[in-house]
């Protein structure tokens, strides 16, 4: 079967590579109908979240048609349409049974305190092969596949495996309610559906960040007031717009290919961003304008720290890799702010918001501007990764 493989930083490629088998009696071999790039894929291949192990097939979103079942798989049956959530849990642990499958004791081969265990990602996480590939192997499949209800589009599923639930999530860990400010740093398609996520969770208002210009447009279809880094400083025209208070809640939706804006900042500055760029990836492999680490790791967290209200709360769900410790904890400490921040519990988020699609209370397909097929897979890697404009989140379609 075809699968996008990574062979190293800076390295990936379209391979014939041999097709999944049933390894466990709870698992199920999902043949895949859609999958979709993501963000936290750039990091991987931009080497920024080190660890990778060469050969593993990338992608954690997926939709597909159930093809083989382990015999202790019981609630679903051969051709069933389900969403594949990225990160893997058991179905049976005390963290599992309490929605915290990100956590899950057993799912991870590397162990209870490795961190989530999900599809495409470095070796820590499993490694697990990934969903950009005809086929896949799910483990625990009774808990990680989830039927798409009637009434739902391939599209509205997809969108559903993970930026969709993540959105979400960031808007519960930094605990939006009725009526408050919410600023989402980043328009990507996370920072997209953060924003609408917010919204439904009824926010008074949602102020989005970011430096690409495409990307706050589309925004503003979830009715967002838009801020372009790269034309104001954000920091500032967030407190002008809210009364110099700032905003209640903040959504940190960068992660750590975070960009500082593209005017002067300081050579303290740029040389204090160099070590942690250094620290954060080790290892890069830039070339031809393609596969650039972000120039400021710790940019968005910085900016979060300063523009939310005092004893305000952030919600981080960009992803850092593990050693990363470039957080200002000084001010949060000084302006007695709340933090949470974690991969995202897709399964515990998953069947409400299918639920809310199927009703017609969200439509996440917003964000997605390519379908491509997976012959295409790599020329769209590369067109997200140059951040080419209208290129903000590529779907993948397998027949
Ligand atoms: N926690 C989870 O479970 C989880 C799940 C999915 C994705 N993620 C992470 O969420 C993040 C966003 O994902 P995505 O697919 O939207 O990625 P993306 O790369 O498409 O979008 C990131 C956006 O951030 C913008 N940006 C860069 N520097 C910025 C700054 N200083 N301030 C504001 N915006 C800035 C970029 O211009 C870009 O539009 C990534 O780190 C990804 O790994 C986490
Ligand atoms: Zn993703
Ligand atoms: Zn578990």
């Amino acid at each position: 079967m075809k699968a996008v493989v990574w062979h190293g930083i800076g390295e990936i490629s379209l391979d014939d590579v041999p097709m999944p088998k049933l390894e466990g009696r709870e698992d199920a071999i999902v043949r895949i109908t859609g999958s979709a790039i993501c963000g936290t894929d750039l990091h991987f291949v931009r080497g920024t979240m080190p660890g990778m192990r060469p050969g593993t097939i990338l992608g954690h979103e997926a939709i597909g048609v159930i093809e083989e079942l382990g015999p202790d798989v019981r609630n679903f049956s051969l051709g069933d349409r389900v969403v594949v959530p990225s990160t893997i849990g058991c179905g049976r642990c005390s963290y599992c049974r309490a929605g915290y499958y990100a956590q899950c004791d057993v799912a991870n081969p590397n162990g209870r305190d490795a961190g989530s265990a999900f599809y495409g990602g470095p070796a820590s996480t499993g490694p697990f092969d990934g969903m950009q590939a005809e086929y896949a192997r799910v483990p625990f499949a009774h808990t990680n596949l989830v039927a798409i209800p009637p009434g739902v589009t391939d599209e509205q599923a997809l969108m559903v495996s993970d930026i969709f639930p993540t959105a979400w999530f960031g808007a519960r860990l930094a605990q939006v309610g009725p009526g408050d400010v919410v600023a989402v740093l980043g328009a990507g398609p996370v920072g997209q559906l953060a924003a609408l996520s917010a919204r439904m969770q009824s926010a008074g208002r949602v102020l989005i960040i970011d430096g690409n210009a495409d990307r706050l447009e589309t925004a503003r279809l979830q009715n967002a007031e838009t801020i372009d880094f790269n034309a104001e400083d954000p920091v500032e025209t967030v407190r002008d717009l809210t009364g110099g208070i700032g905003p209640d809640r903040v959504i940190e939706a960068v992660g750590v290919d975070a960009q500082h804006p593209d005017r002067p900042i300081g050579e303290d500055a740029e040389r204090a961003f160099a070590l942690e760029q250094v620290a954060a990836a080790p290892e890069t492999n830039p070339h031809d304008g393609q596969w650039v680490p972000g120039d400021a790791p710790s940019q968005a967290l910085r900016w979060a720290v300063q523009m939310v209200a005092k004893a305000g709360t952030i919600g981080i769900v960009g992803l850092y890799p593990p050693g990363f410790d470039a957080f200002p904890l000084g001010t949060v400490t000084n302006r007695n702010l709340t933090v949470q921040a974690g991969t995202c519990n897709h399964r515990r988020y998953i069947p409400r918001l299918l639920s809310k699609i199927a009703s017609g209370a969200a439509d996440p397909t917003t964000v997605i501007t390519q379908q491509e097929g997976l012959v295409s897979a790599i020329d769209a890697y590369q067109a997200f990764d140059r951040r080419e404009p209208g290129w903000t989140k590529v779907a993948l379609e397998l027949t």
